[in-house]
């Protein structure tokens, strides 16, 4: 980025006479307008990161509906309690709401994890506890606290992310 005097310094003063007239030579004159900084288009240096890739801090990178899940990061080891037990051991579960991914994870063996949806059917609450096969959902009133069975056959829908060593593969569709 340059600064609006060396900017004027580059093109003072012939040429910019002719397109901009005598206020342009006036403003090349000295001042003390050195704190004025003008952006000249196309001088940046640019800052985007794009998007659709690079590592993600919370253990996980996204690609559209698509993400691949580091399962040795904490956030998948050791969520907050309300968020599950984490996925090293069988049994183990999590919400992915903390993380932003919105998905349940069941570690169902060593080699295999499934997932399902975080919105709940009944009417989108996205809290669940777990125990005894059940997905329960944790919003309270008369109506609600609904349980849905892992098993895939309930109404909870069920994905099928593949578990290829501690890198677990999901797309939520
Ligand atoms: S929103 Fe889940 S049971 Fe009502």
């Amino acid at each position: 980025m340059k600064n609006r005097r060396d900017f004027l310094k580059e093109v003072c003063p012939t040429v910019a006479f002719a397109f901009f007239g005598i206020s342009f030579l006036e403003a090349c004159s000295s001042g003390s307008d050195d704190d004025v900084e003008t952006t000249i288009p196309g001088s940046g240096s640019g800052s985007g990161s794009g998007s659709g890739g690079g590592t993600n801090s919370n253990g996980f990178t996204k690609e559209g509906n698509s993400y691949i899940i580091d399962l040795e990061h904490s956030n998948f080891t050791s969520p907050p309690s309300s968020m599950g037990t984490g996925l090293s051991n069988v049994g183990g579960w999590m919400n992915g709401k903390s993380i932003g991914i919105s998905a349940l994870f069941l570690r169902i063996s060593d080699t295999e994890i499934q997932a399902y949806t975080n919105i709940c059917p009944h009417q989108s609450h996205d809290e669940w506890t777990y125990r005894n096969n059940i997905f329960k959902c944790s919003r309270s009133g008369a109506n609600h606290g609904k349980e849905y069975s892992d098993d895939c056959n309930s109404s909870l829908t069920c994905y099928n992310p593949t578990l290829d060593g501690n890198t677990l593969n999901l797309t939520i569709s």
